[in-house]
């Protein structure tokens, strides 16, 4: 069965590791994910954004599919379905749909009202036995046509959040979503370590985990980051294998246009790439 996060990110946090929060947007996505997480003998979180949920029919319609994918695979490391950058309808309805995590999101809200939400959200998660994840400080870049700035959060308002009793904390530490620009000025370790230590080790999560360098990764695993989310990586990874298929002709050799073959370079890159940040995150092994 799908499980909450919480001992997963504990185990993680208490072990020096990060969970990967992988997202997903279809059956091939979810497969390649759970598969990869199986070989690596990794927890794993599948996280799903409200733009995805909607691609894919609704909410109860991803609990359906990844219920059924991951019972149908026999898929025996934790996983924790979970609802990524949710909004306050979102959350209250990924925890009425099933989803055993979520995530709600009110760094957009002015602080007392991201507070207010936060605290009214984490009693609803938890009287439900779910995990949540609380924001504090906007993750720069572009997600679902929401653009935030991407300001480094503020420790006062993290340990007023924490204290609420939140899971798993994600914050900004210069962190920006999708590709990260030639001048970005890597993630800031000073602000990271004082919200780890206001926050009680509490367990942190790094949004904008595509293509940040290995040693910064380490670096933020050591500063408290249990949850490392990844999102845009895939998409590249999976672009790239089925340009290379497309463009190498093969699909119009055979039956190379039958979408279980079109598709499946894309989808091997996806778990290849899993595997891979598994191994980087020290996630791997750990199931
Ligand atoms: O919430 C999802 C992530 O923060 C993904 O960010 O697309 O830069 O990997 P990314
Ligand atoms: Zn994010």
């Amino acid at each position: 069965a799908l499980v909450s996060a919480t001992e997963m990110l504990n185990k993680a946090h208490e072990g020096h590791y990060a969970v990967g929060a992988f997202n997903i947007n279809n059956m091939e996505w979810t497969k390649a994910i759970l598969l990869a997480a199986e070989e690596a003998k990794s927890p794993v979180m599948l996280g799903v954004s409200e733009g995805a949920a909607k691609y894919m029919c609704g909410f109860k319609t991803v609990v359906a599919m990844v219920k059924e994918i991951h019972d149908n695979l026999g898929i025996t490391v934790p996983v924790a379905l979970h609802l990524d950058h949710g909004s306050y309808d979102g959350a209250k309805a990924c925890i009425e749909a099933g989803f055993t995590s979520v995530m709600f999101d009110g760094s957009h809200y002015a602080f007392e009202e991201n507070l207010e939400k936060s605290k009214e959200m984490i009693e609803l998660a938890h009287s439900k036995g779910l995990s949540i994840e609380c924001e504090v400080g906007g993750i720069g870049g572009e997600e679902d046509g929401v653009t935030s700035m991407g300001e480094l959060a503020d420790p006062q308002e993290c340990k007023t959040i924490a204290e609420l009793g939140v899971d798993f904390l994600a914050a900004g530490i210069g962190n920006i979503h999708g590709k990260y620009p030639a001048n970005w000025a890597g993630l800031n370790f000073e602000r990271l370590g004082e919200i780890q230590n206001v926050t009680n080790g509490k367990p942190l999560v790094l949004h904008g985990g595509s293509g940040i360098p290995a040693d910064q990764i380490a670096k933020a695993i050591s500063l408290g980051v249990s949850k490392i989310n990844v999102n845009t990586e895939l998409q590249l990874v999976f672009a790239a294998a089925t340009r290379e298929y497309i463009e190498a002709g093969k699909d119009t050799e055979g039956k190379g246009y039958d979408p279980r073959k079109l598709l499946k370079p894309g989808a091997d890159a996806i778990k290849a790439k899993v595997i891979a940040m598994m191994e980087e995150f020290g996630s791997a092994g750990k199931a």
